[in-house]
């Protein structure tokens, strides 16, 4: 079985002091996890966690990349910026970047490729909206979503991870069952089996409102292979706890 990999994504939160106390929180009570482990902090302080996560099992992530290598794009961020930061995962196509910035399926392929000419390593995120859910549209989307990745990055899509993040279940205190996850995973990983011998590989996170009470439950389902964790994240004990329900599900595996 794969190793499962857990991502915070703070979002736009933090300062300094508060990062600092955060991640020094983490650092102090994590030990040697099992699952790989991940925080994506908003570009101004990647250099500050560059620093305090050196040397420790936390990798650093960011939270977009822009769709160019460089040139006149004022107040964008490249991928190989990103990497001179030691950044290793960053985020792509976040639902709020969807929603409140216009990012269309298209801009999020073409973040995808700049970040893996990188090397670094995209978490491209997809999901539904309540009016699709209950218009019967979920797997329509997600696929539509996934397939403009595929067609714009090839064979290098096994080297993406994916996160199914259905729109209703982020900050809202709802969270997809289980089984309803598991559901869409699997659409997702036959998609990728068709498009790469490496899907078994491929890390499909599920993120919305994933907690320490429901984390167990979803990372036992087959095709979820870790948690994307926005506000849980904040909090170093609930993030711990994530983290030690994904090592105790790949340990009873
Ligand atoms: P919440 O965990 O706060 O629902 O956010 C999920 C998310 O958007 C992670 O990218």
């Amino acid at each position: 079985m794969n190793t499962k990999l857990v991502v915070g994504n703070w979002k736009m939160n933090g300062d300094l002091t508060a990062n600092a106390a955060l991640a020094g929180s983490l650092l102090l009570a994590m030990g040697t996890p099992r699952c790989a482990v991940a925080v994506c902090a908003p570009m101004p302080y990647l250099a500050q966690m560059q620093a305090i996560l050196a040397n420790s099992p936390v990798a650093l992530g960011a939270q977009d990349v822009s769709s160019h290598a460089d040139g006149a794009f004022t107040g964008e961020i490249s991928g190989s910026m990103l990497r001179d930061f030691g950044v290793r995962y960053v985020i792509v196509g976040h639902s709020e970047r969807r929603q409140y910035h216009g990012e269309t399926d298209q801009l999020v392929a073409d973040k995808v490729k700049q970040a893996l000419a990188v090397g670094v390593t995209p978490i491209v995120c997809m999901g539904e909206t309540l009016a699709q859910r209950e218009a019967g549209a979920t797997e329509e989307v997600v696929r539509r979503q996934l397939a403009a990745v595929v067609h714009g990055n090839g064979h290098c899509i096994s080297e993406i991870v994916l996160a199914y993040e259905p729109v209703w279940a982020i900050g809202t205190g709802k969270t997809a069952s289980p089984e309803q996850a598991q559901k869409v995973h699997a659409v997702l990983r036959a998609q990728l089996r068709a498009a790469t011998d490496h899907a078994a590989g491929v890390k499909i996170l599920y993120g919305g409102s994933m907690n320490a009470g429901n984390a167990a439950q979803l990372l036992v389902q087959s095709d979820i292979d870790g948690g994307l964790i926005g506000g849980a994240s904040l909090k170093a004990q609930e993030f711990l706890a994530i983290i030690a329900a994904a090592d105790a599900v790949a340990a009873s595996a």
